[in-house]
Formats: structure tokens, C-alpha cells, sequence
């Protein structure tokens, strides 16, 4: 049977460390011929800058070949075509799906349709795995360890699946966790109903400041305009916090900013030459994860 990455949660702690040293051996050494003959299908329903180039890029330092969209109102569904049918169709051209999709719950349902291996690149508000994978192996670059840590997570925490799948994830490594956001968008209740069934502690704030000089990661997000119905619920929350150099005077030396990407007005410019910013390096890290994720699935490494 086909082995799909659609939630965090479809990944051991071995398999999540072992996808995390593959991929430092890729960041040593960007190119393999792994996977010549081989052709990933990358389909992205949804806009994307990071995901679908470092995917699509991943396939290519493997020696695949990579087809796709990137705006579906090009494609067949503009007239019509149900998801199931175009998964159907795409699944039997090609070796992989790579999807993003607005809606939560549509790269599972995906999954169990496709002929092939399916990774979900975001699914709506639900969950965006392979970020979560390229976080991981970003704190494991910094602090040199995951296990122990307080994570401060900031912005939108309702909508935001990289915090939802990072949760999850970083719960394997007994953390501590912060939940930063305004009452309109803190973090739904059964992630936290997650945590207290492991025991994992959590505080919330609606304060940045408050625990900026507790935290190990501080994990920005930007409020996410795409997921709201009311555009005047959106206006009330919109840039509700801002990250300015002068604001870090006091955090742990080895303090590191990460935030998945695209940035509004969260992180101010002055941040970047920081010795706590990361976020570049960060979206750098997706190219040597997403390779990691690629060839395990497909059963080369
Ligand atoms: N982090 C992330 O998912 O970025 P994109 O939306 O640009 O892919």
C-alpha cells in the first residue's frame, strides 16, 4: 500500500528523525539522479510561492520530472470536474501527487482515491506537514536539539495549519508552548485538548511581549485574510502584532525567529539583520526536507 503525508500525524518520531538526516545529507550534497524516470504531479488549487517552487525544485535535484498547475481555473475543473476525477486522472499519469487545496479534510480524501503516494502541501485552516517537517529540522539546526523547548507561537492561531501540525509534532519532544493571540484568533480548542491529554503544558497571552524572554522559538504567523467570511472580522485583527529589533533586547541569546511565510506586517524589516532571524534560512531548509519527504515516500531512502 501507498504511503501518503497528509497530517503530521502519519509520521512516527523515528520516522520524522530519520526524514530529518536525510535531509541534512541533501543540504550537503543538492543533487541525486535518485529518481530519474520517475514524474511528480505538483497541483496547487491555492496560491503559493515557497511550497510549490521548493517542491517543485525538489523534484528536479532528484532527477524526476514534474508536471502540474499552479492556478486551476486552467484546468478542467473550471468546467466542472469534481476533485475525484481529477485525482483519479492525474494519479494515473504519474508517480506522486504534491496538492494544495482550500479545503480542510481534501488531500485525505485525495489519498484514498489516488493510485499513488499523495503529500498535502495545505489543506485549508487543517494542516500543512511538510512546513512542519522543515520547522523541525530549522529548531533542530539552532538549538541542536528538539526535545525540552518553549515555543512561542503568534498571530493567527485559529486559522494557521502550520501551528496546528507543528503542535502536534513538536508534542513527541515533552515542550512547552506559548499561544500568542488576540481572543478572535487563539488556538481552537482541541489542539489544546491535544496537549492536556499528554500533559503538556501551555500558557496564552494576548501579549507579545509578555514571554518573549522565556522562549527558545518565536513562531510568527501572519493573519491569514483568505480564511475569513467577514472582511470586517478580518480588519479588527489585521496586523494585531509587530516585531520590532528594538523589542529583542532581552530574549535568549540563542533566540531564533521562524515564521512560514509570506510575512504582511508581523516582522518588521529591522528584525532581518538580527542575529535571532531565521525565517530565510528557514524556507531555505524546505528544499533539502521536501527532498527527504520525496524519496522516502517513493522508498529510495
Ligand atoms: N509557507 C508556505 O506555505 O508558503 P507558500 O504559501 O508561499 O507556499
Amino acid at each position: 500500500m501507498n504511503k501518503s503525508l497528509i497530517s503530521i500525524q502519519d509520521f512516527s518520531k523515528d520516522e520524522i528523525l530519520h526524514i530529518l538526516e536525510v535531509a541534512k545529507e541533501f543540504e550537503k550534497n543538492r543533487t541525486s539522479r535518485i529518481l530519474e524516470g520517475k514524474v511528480i504531479a505538483c497541483i496547487f488549487f491555492e496560491p503559493s510561492t515557497r511550497t510549490r517552487l521548493s517542491f517543485e525544485t525538489a523534484v528536479n535535484r532528484l532527477g524526476a520530472k514534474v508536471i502540474g498547475f499552479s492556478d486551476a481555473s486552467n484546468t478542467s475543473v473550471s468546467k466542472g470536474e469534481t476533485l475525484k476525477d481529477t485525482i483519479k486522472m492525474v494519479s494515473n499519469y504519474v508517480d506522486m501527487i504534491i496538492m494544495r487545496h482550500p479545503l480542510e479534510g481534501s488531500s485525505r480524501y485525495a489519498s484514498e482515491i489516488s493510485s499513488v503516494p499523495v503529500v498535502n502541501a495545505g489543506d485549508g485552516a487543517n494542516q500543512h506537514p511538510s512546513q512542519t517537517l522543515l520547522d523541525l529540522y530549522s529548531i533542530m539546526q539552532t538549538q541542536g536539539r528538539l526535545d525540552g523547548l518553549t515555543i512561542d507561537m503568534v498571530g493567527d492561531l485559529k486559522y494557521g495549519r502550520t501551528t496546528h501540525s507543528l503542535l502536534q509534532a513538536m508534542s513527541l519532544f515533552n515542550p512547552e508552548f506559548v499561544f500568542t493571540a488576540p481572543e478572535e484568533l487563539k488556538m481552537p480548542g482541541e489542539y489544546k485538548d491535544f496537549l492536556k491529554d499528554r500533559g503538556i503544558k501551555y500558557s496564552e497571552t494576548t501579549s507579545l511581549e509578555e514571554y518573549l524572554d522565556v522562549c527558545d522559538i518565536l513562531y510568527m504567523t501572519r493573519v491569514q485574510q483568505e480564511r475569513f467570511t467577514d472582511p470586517m472580522e478580518y480588519e479588527k485583527v489585521k496586523g494585531v502584532y509587530r516585531l520590532h529589533a528594538s523589542m529583542l533586547s532581552g530574549v535568549k541569546e540563542n533566540m531564533k525567529i521562524l515564521h512560514p511565510l509570506p510575512r504582511v506586517s508581523e516582522i518588521d524589516q529591522d528584525v532581518d539583520d538580527t542575529p535571532h532571524a531565521y525565517y530565510f534560512k528557514q524556507a531555505e531548509n524546505g528544499l533539502y526536507v521536501r527532498m527527504a519527504i520525496i524519496s522516502y515516500l517513493l522508498g529510495y531512502r
